[in-house]
């Protein structure tokens, strides 16, 4: 008989498709999260299911899907599983890490970019039909990113691949991480090893790349940004949660640092609405991965994991040994 499988969201047609062969495949096509009520109904009886950062799977969900045997999440964070819990149940977890750190350093600097030199301000005020005289001298005043400091908190790989970027822009690199890199890495990166309060007080840009987890809740809150330089930007691409989007949105109103480009927030989609009054923050919707390529190939790789459990074998990406 065909083990069973659900997949929570709207993935691709292919996708669905190749599972379908060797499954008996449940799918909401929809990009509407499941609410949690309706993620437990539809995940009885299902050996797998194939997920996104958006369920939530915790012990008493687990509890009501005794047949279940991995979950496979879209996505390298998995901050939205309980670990230990799947663990004691003999679940297997699954990410994709390393598809996506490019698009994600990508999108990281298209925010840094947009936020120093106020693009999506400029474009707002180019579409109102506000731009009547030609050329101004003091029109949107930036900051330079070119040779600034760029400090980068989480250095993994996604880190990584952003302080390589830096090199282009001729900038000094600082970085703070849970373990130093390798002397031969940081020459490579061309990055720097500072103790926190060091990188906020010295970067020209602070980007946050730490995994959420209770030891980042809140990692960047008011003590930390009142150590940013007045002129300084902060960029979250990594987690909602890791900054305190009440103690930013309270700094940027009051201008306390210049700016901030932001791809994730505290209960999002819900995200403060003090965000949406200010200038002065570039904000795109939790799209750090979202190119076309890279979105196929992590639903490919979601797919091999829970395709590997559910055959008996080792999968690519196992969260839990
Ligand atoms: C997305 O947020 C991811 O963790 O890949």
């Amino acid at each position: 008989m065909k083990r069973k499988v659900l997949i929570t969201r709207g993935v691709f047609p292919e996708i669905v498709e190749a599972l379908a062969q060797r499954f008996e495949v449940e799918h909401n096509p929809e990009d509407r999260p499941l609410p949690p009520e309706e993620l437990a109904r539809r995940l009885e009886g299902k050996h797998g299911a194939m997920a996104t950062v958006m369920d939530r799977f915790d012990e008493p969900l687990l509890a009501r899907s005794p047949e279940l045997r991995v979950i496979s999440n879209i996505a390298v964070g998995y901050n939205n599983i309980d670990i230990a819990a799947c663990s004691k149940r003999g679940i297997r977890v699954t990410n994709t890490p390393g598809v996506l750190d490019d698009t994600t350093a990508d999108l990281t600097w298209a925010l840094l970019m947009a936020a120093a030199r106020r693009v999506a301000e400029a474009d707002a005020y180019v579409r109102a039909g506000e731009w009547k005289v030609a050329f101004g001298v003091r029109y949107f005043l930036g900051q330079d990113v070119y040779h600034a400091t760029l400090g980068i908190i989480g250095m993994g790989r996604i880190g990584q691949a952003i302080a390589r970027r830096a090199a282009g822009f001729d900038m000094r690199v600082l970085y703070n991480n849970r373990n130093r890199l390798a002397e031969a890495d940081e020459r490579r990166l061309g990055a720097v090893y500072v103790e926190r309060d060091r990188l906020f007080a010295e970067s020209d840009f602070v980007v946050v790349m730490a995994p959420y987890s209770a030891a980042t809740h809140h990692l960047v809150g008011a003590a930390e940004i009142a150590k940013m330089k007045p002129t300084a930007i902060l960029v979250n691409t990594a987690r909602g949660g890791v900054v305190d989007d009440a103690a930013l949105v309270y700094a940027l109103k009051h201008k306390r640092i210049a700016g901030a480009g932001l791809d994730v927030f505290e209960g999002e989609p819900a995200l403060d609405r003090g965000y949406l009054e200010l200038p002065n923050v570039v904000l795109t919707p939790h799209i750090g991965s979202a190119s076309a390529a890279t979105r196929m190939t992590m639903c490919r790789l979601a797919a091999d994991n829970l395709t590997a459990v559910l055959e008996g074998r080792t999968p690519p990406n196992l969260v839990n040994a």
